[in-house]
């Protein structure tokens, strides 16, 4: 049976801050934000939304937008790691908001948990809830999967240029207009790991960034091995002599915690591929820098940690490939759209790739590409760690969906927060009603109260 996405919406908050205003308070040369990291611009929530707020209003636009009762939707799923309920799942908070305006009562025979495992548990409830259809659980309802998140850092921290916040909600079937899953490829990876982690009581994480970076390719590659093991073995895919499963894959869409982590990413799993065949040895002669080879060729994070002179080595011989010919053509191609919408809006942890999906989508439509019958690649990312590697195609009604994207006209109006305003923000000194916008039917955060039964009052 056929179970994908049949439609995708976003709520991204309308405050942000600019990278070069964030750059020269912060001491920082503006191009390094720009051009080394990819971002442009940083979603800030204000004081009156939190991650439930944001996945309740993105709920609530694709349920209007395609005519839905709560009867049509048989499963709720919130994924985050911005969770402010140790027990309390986000889902009900979510549904709360929703029987504002559907009615007490309306979601009462949908069932749904909050999954967590960083930046990927969003992929595995997509998962989960693909599977729910397949086996004809469904009886003809959808899901939504919401992936809804504040990307938060220390200030003066280096994860302090990579924020972001906002939400993703797709409508799952089995007719999907958008993208159908393949089936039996979906492949993950798994370690216990200390990349990324915000221990109970701590509102932002403690990170170790160039080691997560590192993690991030690693796992991915490796998901991305049994991924192609998968695909051989159930005939989704025959590998002919001098191709690569990435031949395979019309599009790639990475975790992006930050647009550049994307093209990175990339250019790990092309060198890998690659590595495999002849036309490789004629890459590395262009670019003139032997290309360092770990002690161990399968490149553990084991073989690689520590090792100072392979890691520099290995930075600059990756710069080098990413300027050439071959990768700039597999980059503009598989990888560049969905880089677009992350540079004006930053890191969404959970909501990320499935913005950067969101992306790829429109601006390809834009090109005037048929995207019919496209294969799209996910690499999806969660520190702590996992990876998740899966695919799916374009749905002959795609275009239903797509024509109607106009990122710029969804973020609009926005407003450019000056340092001042963002650092209050930021510290937290500000109540909901003191907030910056004046909001119009939305859900928002009314008031925060710890101490009696209630987490706070939404509405
Ligand atoms: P950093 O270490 O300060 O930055 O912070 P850097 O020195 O690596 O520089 C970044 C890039 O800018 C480099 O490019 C520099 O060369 C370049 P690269 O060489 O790598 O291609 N650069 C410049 N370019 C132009 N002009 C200049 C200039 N200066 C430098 N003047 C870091 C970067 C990502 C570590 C930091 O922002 C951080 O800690 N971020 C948070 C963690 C993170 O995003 N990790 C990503 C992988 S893990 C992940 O994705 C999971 C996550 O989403 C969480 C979850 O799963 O829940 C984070």
């Amino acid at each position: 049976m056929a179970a994908g996405i049949d439609d995708i919406a976003i709520y991204i908050p309308r405050l942000y801050i600019d990278a070069a205003d964030f750059a020269k308070a912060r001491g920082l040369d503006p191009e390094k934000l720009q051009k080394g990291l990819g971002v442009s611009q940083m979603a800030i929530v204000d004081t009156n939304q939190d991650p439930a707020c944001l996945a309740a209003n993105a709920c609530l636009q694709i349920m209007q937008k395609n005519k839905l009762s709560p009867e049509d939707i048989g499963r709720l799923y919130v994924s985050t790691e911005s969770s402010f309920d140790e027990s309390k799942a986000m889902n009900s908070y979510v549904i709360g908001m929703l029987e504002q305006v559907y009615g007490q009562g309306a979601f009462e025979h949908c069932g749904g948990v909050e999954t967590k495992f960083a930046c990927v548990s969003g992929s595995y409830a997509l998962y989960d809830n693909t599977n729910w259809i397949r086996a004809g659980e469904a009886e003809g309802k959808h899901a939504l999967v919401v992936v809804s998140d504040i990307a938060k850092y220390d200030m003066g921290s280096s994860g302090e240029m990579t924020q972001g916040a906002g939400a993703v909600v797709m409508l799952l079937n089995d007719e999907p207009r958008l993208l159908s899953f393949d089936p039996k490829v979906t492949a993950t990876s798994i370690k216990d790991e200390y990349d990324f982690y915000r221990p109970f009581g701590k509102e932002t994480p403690i990170v170790h960034g160039q080691y997560s970076n590192l993690l991030y390719m690693i796992q991915v590659r490796k998901a991305l091995e049994t991924y192609k093991k998968k695909a051989i073995s159930s005939g989704l895919m025959k590998l002919e002599p001098g191709e690569t499963i990435l031949d395979h894959m019309d599009y790639l869409n990475m975790h992006l915690p930050y647009s550049n982590m994307g093209k990175k990413a990339l250019a790990y799993l092309v060198r890998h591929e690659w590595r495999q065949l002849p036309r490789w040895k004629k890459i590395i002669q262009e670019i003139g820098i032997q290309e360092p080879i770990p002690k161990d060729p399968r490149g553990t994070i084991e073989s690689v940690l520590g090792d100072e002179e392979f890691m520099a080595k290995d930075h600059e011989f990756t710069k080098a490939f990413t300027k050439t010919r071959e990768f700039q053509e597999i980059y503009e191609a598989k990888l560049a759209s969905s880089l677009v919408a992350s540079k004006m809006i930053g890191n969404l942890y959970t909501a990320s790739l499935y913005l950067g999906f969101r992306s790829c989508l429109e601006f390809e439509y834009q090109k005037g590409i048929d995207l019919n019958g496209k294969r799209f690649g996910f690499g999806s990312y969660g520190s702590g760690s996992s990876a998740m590697v899966f695919s799916g195609t374009i749905q002959p009604q795609y275009e239903e969906i797509v024509k109607n994207m106009n990122l710029e006209a969804e973020l609009a109006p926005r407003r450019r927060l000056t340092l001042d305003e963002y650092e209050t923000l930021h510290e937290n000194k500000l109540s909901p009603e003191e907030s910056i916008l004046r909001t119009k039917r939305e859900f928002i955060l009314v008031d925060v109260n710890t101490t009696t039964e209630s987490r706070g009052e939404r509405r």
